[in-house]
């Protein structure tokens, strides 16, 4: 049985036997079932839970830009300058903190002077269905985008296929605030102002799709692009604003990949003076197995567990990751930053080929939750991730078919965990139970907790188990909990998914835990995801 148990037991029994102890005690129809017993010190906090964590990547693939974002201004979809409302609505809603852009693979095959201006070039979109790629959603576009839903920009600029030169000029075009050339040409596009960069990725993939390099000539490219990729904006020069640089890192767990980390770190500790990084990438997707075979809905329990298994191995590749980093930033100064996670299916039967189009369910709910969970617990090295991705492609927030638009169970888990953006980070404490399915065991239960500056406890809780409810038992200490209550997101079944007929399906329902002389009693349903603020 996998524990996440953290504290000893003397002290959980400690902490039950204090007089501000808040007990989350049997729900009446999980009577008879061993509660899971949680304890949580509110006055024991950790790192910031970064809002940075819910980032997320929109790449020119299939309909994740095209129909997703994109509709043009002709369109007799309501959109704002080309850029359809209910999206835009959808999002805002969620307080994306970055958006990540223009890839993904098709990053290192772009060239943004074909994305700007009246003449737009098409070109291939090679990576993703040998389709065109109109350019019509381009640099001023997505700044346009990103500023309708409140977002902030994290751009990769092109390591495979172009140059230092075309992306020095990218950054210049973007940032320049002085009258060069680039900065009138950019007023004459339509935006006078310096626009902020905040996040800028050093090509995608490179050990792959971005050119199949080695860390060693990976490093070297990093080196230079690193160099002459300069943020002009004088609000983001230095100090805390400053322009963050984030490199290619390693495309999971196992020693292709540790090797990776071990030759990038050890490349920055030994750094001159002429360039710097913030940041180091991963990329792992809860897949199994590529190419991708596991299908999105139709499921059965034994491909439920496989792929909730696959899910959860994201703590082990951290981990290892993370102590290699420490290795060589003991201080914790380059964050790792897991801009692409999320499940990875066979693409729905009848879609088009390379634009991975896919179902998300219940269990895609349990996968999101499960992985900011994880994030939360390393929030002192992840400080940034970006689900795959936003719209339409792979485990999507949003899914649009035409001028409809449905919300997935993960854009729920995403909504619930709100209060967790910049949240601090409390420890908790328990024994999370077992779950087994033929030779499959996973924790049954899962929890996070952090408080927010207004003094709320905020606790998410996972019952991975697909056919028992499963009663909580929490001792809080450290704060007078005088009400608990929530949402819960379930659904009829393990592939339950929202479609255009049935668009709330897997849609969230408040949850309110009794109080009672300091008791409160909770118990969460079969595969949910539940998210209680407790209040003084
Ligand atoms: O998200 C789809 C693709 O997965 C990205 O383009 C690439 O970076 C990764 O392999």
């Amino acid at each position: 049985m996998r524990t996440f148990l953290r504290f000893p037991p003397r002290a959980l029994a400690a902490l039950a036997a204090m007089s501000t102890t808040i007990v989350l005690a049997a729900a009446p129809q999980d009577r008879g079932a061993a509660p899971i017993t949680l304890a949580v010190d509110a006055t024991k906090t950790g790192p910031k839970i970064d809002r940075n964590l819910f980032g997320q990547f929109a790449e020119h693939l299939g309909k994740g830009i095209y129909e997703g974002v994109w509709v043009g201004p002709d369109s007799p979809i309501p959109n704002t300058r080309g850029i359809r409302n209910d999206v835009v609505a959808a999002l805002k809603v969620l307080r994306v903190p970055n958006v990540r852009w223009p890839g993904g693979c098709f990053a290192d095959d772009y060239h943004w002077r074909k994305g700007i201006g009246r003449d737009r070039q098409a070109q291939m979109n090679p990576d993703w269905g040998g389709v065109i790629e109109p350019n019509t959603f381009g640099t001023h576009e997505f700044m346009d985008f990103i500023d309708q839903i409140g977002s902030r920009a994290y751009l990769s600029v092109n390591v495979g296929s172009g140059s230092p030169q075309e992306a020095a000029e990218w950054l210049e075009y973007l940032t320049a605030a002085q009258p060069t050339a680039l900065q009138k040409e950019r007023a004459a596009n339509g935006h006078p102002e310096p626009y902020l960069i905040p996040y800028l990725g050093i090509g995608n993939e490179n050990w792959d799709c971005g050119g199949n390099m080695t860390p060693e000539h990976y490093l070297q490219q990093l080196k230079t692009f690193a160099r002459y990729s300069r943020n002009f904006n004088p609000a983001q020069r230095e100090g805390d604003g400053r322009m963050l640089k984030i490199a290619v890192g390693p495309g999971g767990g196992g020693p292709r990949w540790t090797e990776w980390t071990d030759v990038i770190m050890k490349g920055w500790k030994a750094r001159q003076w002429s360039w710097d990084m913030d940041g180091l990438s991963l990329h792992n997707y809860t897949v199994v197995r590529f190419p991708p075979t596991f299908p999105s809905v139709g499921f059965g329990e034994a491909d439920y567990a496989r792929i909730l298994q696959a899910a959860v191995e994201m703590d082990s590749i951290i981990t290892a990751h993370s102590a290699i980093m420490d290795k060589y930033d003991p201080e914790k100064r380059i964050a790792l930053v897991v801009d692409e996670w999320g499940a990875w299916y066979a693409p729905l039967p009848g879609s088009t080929p390379g634009f991975l189009v896919q179902q998300n369910s219940v269990r895609d709910a349990l996968i999101a939750a499960l992985h900011v969970n994880i994030f939360a617990r390393h929030a002192d090295r992840v400080r940034m991730a970006n689900i795959a991705q936003m719209i339409n492609v792979l485990q999507a927030m949003i899914i649009t078919d035409q001028e409809k638009m449905i919300l997935t169970p993960t854009y729920h888990v995403f909504r619930m965990y709100l209060p967790f953006q910049d949240a601090t980070f409390v420890p908790v404490a328990f024994d999370a139970g077992a779950y087994t399915h033929g030779d499959i065991t996973l924790p049954r239960v899962d929890a996070i907790a952090a408080k927010d500056p207004a003094g709320t406890l905020w606790l998410a809780l996972a019952n991975v188990d697909p056919n028992r409810p499963a009663t909580i038992s929490a001792h809080v200490s450290g704060l007078e909990a005088r009400t608990a209550a929530g949402e819960t997101l379930t659904g009829p079944a393990i592939d339950s998914v929202n479609t255009f007929e049935a668009p709330k399906t897997v849609t969230p329902r408040p949850v309110t835990a009794q109080v009672q002389g300091g008791r409160l009693n909770v118990t969460l349903e079969p595969r949910s995801v539940t998210v209680l603020a407790v209040r003084p």
